[in-house]
């Protein structure tokens, strides 16, 4: 077991590459078993959920080659797979993707209910709703999704809430049926975009992608292609929040800068310099932040998966910050660690009131979901003293060569053994 070590103060300078992103690169791997030819696609995250995908569509038959700078080839020669694996299936919550991307290709799917972070219950109503309005018939039975359909036919599907998972399932689900599917109030993330443009570029007729109303024609057959996924929104606006947090200077390459607007415009906020050009985007903070309020939101929202970092940023801001949490009903369990470090914070139904300390102090604390270990990262970074950071497989399920990149920027930041004599007590933990 492993755990980060970080020694704060350092202000974070220098340059820092973002890479693919993780929430497109989970539906893009799937997505590829729909078409006939072989599939290459570039620029993935080098991550656990990356290599979780990989490695459940080996074990379904699937040939595939991994190259360590991001690339994987899938050879789609084989006819019938087997089913996914229920044992890594639960170790994420992409895998439900297989659901929309079986029921496409061979008119029925068995996929174990999936995992993923603990942040609130994440029901799937929408996506089996999408799936039987398409004519399929789905059951849950002890833990196994089952989705059977004769013949799948587009239907006008109108999500009761906007889900990115749901919208990308049925987009896959959609793109082989009979007619067109038409999905209103549909999710506009970024990588709803990518997942569409993948999809075309296999010959799939998918139009709308980044407003809420998607249409997808069906077409008989999709073929190989080569693909890059989109640069990390999320990697990006941690390391934005990062530089702000240690009233550092950084320069991140590889964004999107549109992507990025509702993360720029809370910085600017909280009194930060901001300069982007194309494809980087320069963060700089010189003094104490101000304290923002910040509320999540579905795209162009402000996102839910960075509200935990921007949650320890704000720990240390000048005055009282609400952060209003309206995506996950459980994404605050973050809080109880940032108070080990001196945070004021109070929970208090689906909002975090920040009392901005003048600084926090380091301490052991735990990684308690992918975004939570973010956010650990950026107090650790910002703390006086020595933090260490347990639970880090969470932060590994998303984030590439972490504390390489870190270090690159001048943070001292480890990856050590856990000693022996540590051990957990009631969360604490104790040396
Ligand atoms: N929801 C339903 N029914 C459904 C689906 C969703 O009620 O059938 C609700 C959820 O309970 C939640 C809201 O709708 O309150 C949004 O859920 P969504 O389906 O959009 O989330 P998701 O697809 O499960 C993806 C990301 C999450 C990210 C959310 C929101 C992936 C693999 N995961 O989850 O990413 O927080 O969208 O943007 O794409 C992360 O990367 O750390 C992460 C948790």
């Amino acid at each position: 077991m492993k755990k980060l070590v970080i020694k704060g103060g350092n202000p974070l300078k220098g340059k820092i590459r973002v890479s693919g992103a993780k929430n497109a690169a989970v539906a893009v791997i799937p997505a590829a078993l729909l078409a006939e030819g072989d599939v290459i696609i570039e620029n993935l995250p080098m991550i656990k959920d990356v290599y979780n995908y990989c490695h459940i569509l080996n074990k379904m038959g699937v040939n595939l080659e991994i190259s360590e700078t991001g690339t994987v080839t899938l050879f789609n020669g084989k006819k019938n797979l087997s089913e996914p694996p229920c044992d890594l299936v639960k170790k994420f919550r992409a895998s439900y993707y297989l659901l929309g991307v079986l029921l496409a290709k061979y008119g029925e799917a068995q996929v174990t209910l999936p995992g993923g972070c603990d942040i609130g219950s994440r029901p799937i109503d929408q996506h089996i709703k999408g799936f039987e309005a398409m004519g399929a018939h789905v059951e849950i039975e002890h833990g196994l999704v089952k989705a059977k359909a004769e013949k799948l036919v587009g239907a006008q599907i109108y999500l009761d809430v906007v889900s990115v998972g749901a919208t990308i399932n049925i987009m896959l689900a959609a793109v082989r049926a009979q007619g067109t599917t038409v999905i209103e109030n549909a999710a506009k993330e970024p990588h709803i975009v990518d997942v569409a443009n993948f999809l075309n570029a296999m010959g799939a007729n998918v139009k709308g992608a980044g407003t809420d109303v998607i249409k997808i024609r069906g077409v008989d057959k999709l073929h190989g292609c080569t693909h890059t996924v989109i640069p990390d929104q999320i990697e990006a606006g941690t390391f934005m929040i990062s530089a702000a947090a240690t009233g550092g200077d950084v320069l991140i390459e590889n964004v999107i800068t549109k992507h990025l607007d509702p993360i720029t415009a809370k910085l600017i906020e909280a009194g930060a310099q901001i300069e982007e050009n194309g494809d980087y985007i320069r963060v700089s903070f010189k003094r104490r932040p101000k304290a923002v309020n910040v509320k999540t939101l579905p795209y162009p929202g402000f996102p839910t998966d960075l509200q935990q970092p921007m949650t320890a940023f704000l720990s240390t801001a000048e005055g009282t910050s609400i952060i209003t949490e309206t995506i996950w009903e459980n994404r605050f369990k973050h809080v109880d660690e940032l108070k080990r470090m001196g945070a004021k914070i109070k929970v208090e139904g689906r909002s975090a009131v920040i009392e901005g300390v003048e600084s926090l102090s380091g301490a052991s604390v735990q990684a308690t979901d992918l975004r939570g270990g973010a956010a650990m990262i950026v107090a650790g970074l910002m703390a006086e003293g020595r933090t260490d950071i347990y639970d880090i497989y969470h932060i590994d399920r998303g984030y590439q060569y972490i504390e390489e990149k870190y270090k690159q920027l001048g943070a001292n930041i480890s990856r050590v053994e856990v000693e022996k004599e540590t051990y957990y007590l009631d969360k604490v933990v104790c040396k």
